[in-house]
């Protein structure tokens, strides 16, 4: 099924976007394997002594007098210094791989430059990532899943990496694939499902030398490689009699597994980990904390530099609808919190952003900032399973900024609590920011030729969390049409930003009003199912009654998890006159009567704005077919076909959310919507 496609989309990174770089004279000075990365993107232009190329991609080691400069800055760690001056460009990297990723910087600074209509002046810029660890992790699987597909929660074709149960013989589009993470500046990849099932499991023992194959070619672009583990390895591969993190042949056998890897791979990442959550094993069955779990295998990894990666993704997905005190949402900070301090330096804990699911609105974790002695590092889902399944137009980048900047003690950011940049009195180690994939075989890679813009928003925001939704969304359009003329690249930027800009807000505000979230079909999470989770195990219930709706998570008369949060936000969201409207049905339960700080009621504002996003999807629409003349030349033709295709679907799709959702709170309510529009 999972068969690669002929000819592919070159995303962001057609030759185009590289042409401003290799139409003169290049040097590369150095070895190793980004260097040489570096040397086969500038094949195309001509050789020259580093003293006078047009273009030089060196690292710190080179001095300033070979390079042709009379002074050179050092590079920071991770990152690299370009010079621009007399026409020529000089890209200086703290290592092999800051060198390549700031040759990419360059070309992206070159098609920026063209989109504004400006030159890119003389001078020396410094450039290093805001986040010490940008992590992509796929949930691939080696085998194709009777449910869930090849790749869990993939919406765009079958595995990079797997096929027919292996690491494929052939992995020139795993090359094209690390070329565009490393552009974006990523440094790590985990290349499987953290739901690790039998076969998948032995990746850690009997695949080695295929997994070293696939962290050859991340090598050669910057990145390291992580293989998610399955806490119960050493029963089901070692034939252990235990898991029990504590017994003394548990922790040799996770030792000699974890030796073995690096004999084989030397720069091997380290493990990622989902344990105790949705029926992965972990150390509650043997009375033991995730800390104890997170600790043994921090120890198989220490001497060789690995890294833990142990997600606090930790609920119970077994539980009685009928329990009204059990509150999914406390779940992560109630077991993790109070481990603070314990976990081992070279345990990072992995915490999505949001304390439920990656719904299309969430507040921000407080598990966050609860933990300042441990490495924090925030995940967030590029793949769109709640957002449109890369179906529907749905830029994720405006919400990842808001995450990203949200001051959730009061006073730092969560960017810089996950990159451990606090202040002297809270020195917080840093963690890092992840994401969940959303690539395949699929010929765009994302299924959604859009969708291509919120891998590329994630690296970014990765390095830079203060550039703004549009600059990025303008820096995608400038390298993925490259090849366009001037004109054209002007109106399909315009166009893009008609489309892309607004679009998640409009996905939200014609899906689950209010932060209520889920009402997704269950197990598909595609498309309106008003009721589809209210009597299900899984902890997410709207709680809907003839009178309201919502979920009262107050101290006072909730499920407490207001308190998780530092002030201010504790009281902010305790009290229903603070609580931002679109966060309003998180945390308490009112009446639909109830009146939104927009002066609108709550159910009139479910039945407003359903209506209003599927009216705006004529504009989304009018925009795409305004560049019809453009197809055949600027914008392929199998590109447009599957825009068109994506937006058909994407309205029909969400004339039945507004449909449903309105319908379904009219019936509930017995209130008529105010505006007359048609109910069912
Ligand atoms: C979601 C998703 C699962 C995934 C899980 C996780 O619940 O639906 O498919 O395994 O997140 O993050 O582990």
């Amino acid at each position: 099924m999972s068969s690669t496609p002929s000819r592919v989309h070159p995303a962001w990174l057609p030759p185009e976007a590289l042409a401003p770089l290799t139409s003169g004279t290049a040097a590369v000075v150095g070895d190793g394997p980004c260097l040489d990365t570096a040397r086969r993107e500038l094949a195309g232009a001509r050789p020259a002594p580093a003293r006078e190329a047009d273009v030089v991609v060196a690292t710190g080691d080179a001095c300033a007098d070979d390079l042709g400069l009379a002074e050179l800055p050092a590079p920071p760690p991770r990152g690299a210094v370009t010079v621009r001056t007399g026409g020529r460009l000089v890209v200086v990297g703290h290592d092999g791989a800051a060198a390549l990723r700031g040759l990419y910087a360059a070309a992206r600074t070159a098609a920026r430059a063209r989109l504004a209509g400006r030159s890119t002046p003389d001078g020396v810029s410094i450039d290093a990532p805001e986040q010490p660890r940008r992590m992509l992790d796929h949930w691939d699987n080696m085998e194709v899943h009777p449910v869930m597909g090849q790749v869990e929660r993939g919406y765009a074709g079958g595995s990079l990496f797997f096929e027919a149960g292996r690491v494929r013989d052939d992995l020139a589009r795993v090359h094209e694939y690390a070329r565009l993470l490393a552009s974006i500046g990523i440094d790590a990849v985990a290349v499987n499902n953290v739901n690790v099932h039998e076969r998948e499991a032995h990746l850690l023992t009997d695949d080695l030398a295929d997994v070293a194959r696939l962290a050859d070619v991340f090598r050669a672009y910057g990145m390291v490689t992580y293989l998610s583990v399955s806490f119960g390895s050493p029963r089901l591969l070692g034939h252990l009699a235990t898991n029990d993190p504590l017994d003394e042949d548990v922790r040799a056998w996770w030792r000699q597994a974890t030796d073995r890897v690096y004999a084989t791979i030397p720069d091997f990442g380290g493990y990622v980990v989902k344990a105790d959550s949705e029926g992965q094993p972990g150390p509650f069955a043997y009375g033991r904390t995730h800390a104890d779990g997170a600790n043994l295998l921090a120890e198989a990894l220490r001497p060789h530099g690995g890294t833990v990666v142990w997600r606090a993704f930790v609920y119970d997905h077994r539980q009685d609808w009928r329990d009204r005190s059990t509150d999914r949402a406390r779940a992560a900070h109630d077991h993790f919190a109070p481990l603070d301090g314990r976990f081992a330096e070279n345990v990072v804990l992995q915490v999505k952003h949001g304390p439920m699911d990656f719904q299309v609105r969430e507040p921000v974790s407080p598990v966050i900032a609860a933990m300042p002695r441990t490495r924090v590092a925030v995940e967030l889902q590029v793949t769109q399973e709640y957002t449109g399944q890369q179906r529907h137009v749905a830029y994720l980048a405006p919400a990842w900024r808001e995450y990203l900047g949200f001051r959730l003690d009061g006073e730092h950011t969560v960017a810089q609590l996950a990159a451990g940049e606090t202040s002297p009195d809270r020195p917080q180690p840093a963690g890092g920011l992840a994401a969940v994939s959303n690539v395949g075989t699929d010929a765009f890679w994302t299924g959604h030729p859009l969708a291509q813009a919120n891998l590329y928003a994630f690296g970014r925001l990765a390095w830079d969390s203060s550039l703004t939704a549009e600059e990025i969304l303008d820096e995608w359009v400038a390298l993925t049409f490259a090849g366009a003329d001037d004109a054209a690249l002007t109106r399909i930027a315009a166009a893009l930003h008609a489309m892309m800009d607004d679009s998640l807000a409009r996905y939200e505000a014609y899906t689950a009003p209010l932060g209520i979230g889920f009402m997704v079909t269950p197990g598909v999470h595609y498309g309106p199912s008003v009721e589809g989770y209210e009597y299900s195990p899984w902890g997410t219930y709207h709680f809907a009654d003839r009178d309201g709706i919502g979920v009262d998570r107050t101290v006072a008369t909730g499920t407490g998890y207001t308190g998780q949060y530092p002030s201010p936000w504790r009281e902010t969201y305790e009290s229903l006159e603070t609580c931002p409207d679109e966060l309003l049905l998180f945390f308490h339960h009112v009446p639909y009567t109830h009146v939104l700080h927009s002066g609108s009621t709550v159910v009139q504002h479910v039945y407003d704005s359903r209506a209003d996003a599927v009216e705006q999807l004529d504009d989304v629409e009018g925009a795409w077919a305004s560049l019809a003349d453009l197809v055949g030349t600027a914008v392929p033709e199998a590109y447009d076909a599957r825009v068109r295709e994506r937006l058909a679907e994407q309205r029909r799709s969400a004339v039945e959310w507004r449909d449903q959702l309105r319908t379904y709170f009219h019936r509930a309510s017995g209130i008529p919507d105010a505006t007359g529009r048609a109910i069912y």
